[in-house]
């Protein structure tokens, strides 16, 4: 068992984290002036007066950043802590408490890792992670781990509240795209709800490690939660880097490969990164929602014509996850196999 969040307390990087240069963090500008639109759902957003604004909102910040923030979305701040909190516990429990969840075994429906699936080079990223399978909860429950105290009433809690944020969002965005209110309701959205929760243990030189790699999100969309005691979380803005700044209460919302495609490009999966620091833990959550195995995708026939041809070739969501992992998450690569020009 491999876990950075069993390691004593280093003062310099072992070896086998430190990233070439060309992969360090250093390497690319930040722009430090520039911060992502936040929107406030004012308790919801959908039903809710003022819809007609959010959805604008939406697809401003959609289209241009493809990652935002929403704030008054009906989850309490505290539900939200607790989840992390309670993540942040598992991570830190003795490492034979642990070991028994030690696992790469995709068909089960909770494990514990480290570095990522895809990436199996040298370098080993400065990051541990469980990977949860969330919806059904009922399906799950059994197979989640009973400790940290009370873990499976928080996750299931928190999967069902966060289900429902996830599905308001992608109703208001068929909206703003003019389709059909459920037109992402169906198989597009009816896969298991995955969770992937991030770990990254303080790091005693930031500047030679990644938490993860530049990458997009192979699902339809995410909703991620994060702790506030640090930045980690970079998005892609304009060919430089902008820091997703830590809001207490408000989840990071961004799409997904699936969502740009069936979007044929309307709204974009954007690249985006983890920095690992040198003074606390800081614990992430993203909240995956994914197509059915079997999803036919490809880009919405309401979104195409003959002067905006389909950018992509339809296919099976099940492949998409092969050439995935295949291309090692990297954007250009994966979208490589899927692009008609
Ligand atoms: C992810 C992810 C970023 C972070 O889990 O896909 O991009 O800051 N996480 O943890
Ligand atoms: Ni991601």
């Amino acid at each position: 068992m491999e876990l950075v969040s069993n390691l004593p307390v280093y003062q310099t990087v072992p070896e086998k984290y430190i990233f070439p240069p060309d992969k360090r963090p250093a390497n690319d500008i930040v722009n430090h002036s520039i911060n992502l639109p936040v929107i406030d759902l004012r308790g919801g957003g959908i039903d809710s007066d003022g819809q007609d604004e959010i959805i604008r909102d939406i697809m401003k910040a959609g289209k241009e950043f493809g990652f935002f923030q929403v704030i008054n979305h009906g989850i309490s701040t505290k539900t939200i802590d607790n989840m992390l909190q309670v993540c942040e516990n598992f991570f830190k429990m003795p490492a034979q408490e642990k070991e028994r969840y030690y696992s790469d075994d995709m068909s089960r429906a909770f494990f514990l890792n480290s570095s990522t699936q895809y990436d199996k080079s040298q370098t080993r990223y400065w990051r541990d992670y469980l990977r949860i399978a969330c919806y059904p909860i009922e399906e799950f429950v059994d197979q989640w781990p009973e400790k940290p105290e009370n873990f499976r009433e928080i996750l299931s809690e928190y999967t069902l509240r966060v289900r429902e944020i996830a599905s308001k969002i992608l109703k208001l965005i068929a909206e703003g795209l003019g389709l059909h209110k459920d037109y992402f309701a169906g198989d597009l959205s009816k896969g298991n709800i995955k969770m992937e929760v991030n770990f990254y243990p303080p790091c005693p030189d930031p500047s030679l490690t990644m938490g993860l790699l530049p990458h997009c999100d192979r699902q339809l969309i995410t909703v991620f939660a994060q702790g506030t005691a640090t930045t980690g979380l970079q998005a892609k803005y304009k060919q430089k880097w902008i820091n997703v700044k830590p809001i207490p209460g408000a989840f990071v919302v961004n799409f997904g490969h699936q969502l740009e495609i069936v979007t044929n490009g309307i709204l974009k999966s954007v690249e985006h990164r983890a920095l690992t620091n040198s003074t606390v833990a800081r614990t992430s959550i993203a909240t995956m929602t994914m197509p059915t195995m079997d999803c036919l995708i490809a880009p919405a026939k309401e979104l195409v014509n003959e002067n905006n041809p389909p950018m992509y070739k339809e296919f099976i969501f099940r492949d998409f996850i092969k050439a995935y992992d295949a291309a090692l998450a990297n954007r250009e690569g994966v979208l490589e196999f899927f692009k008609l020009y």
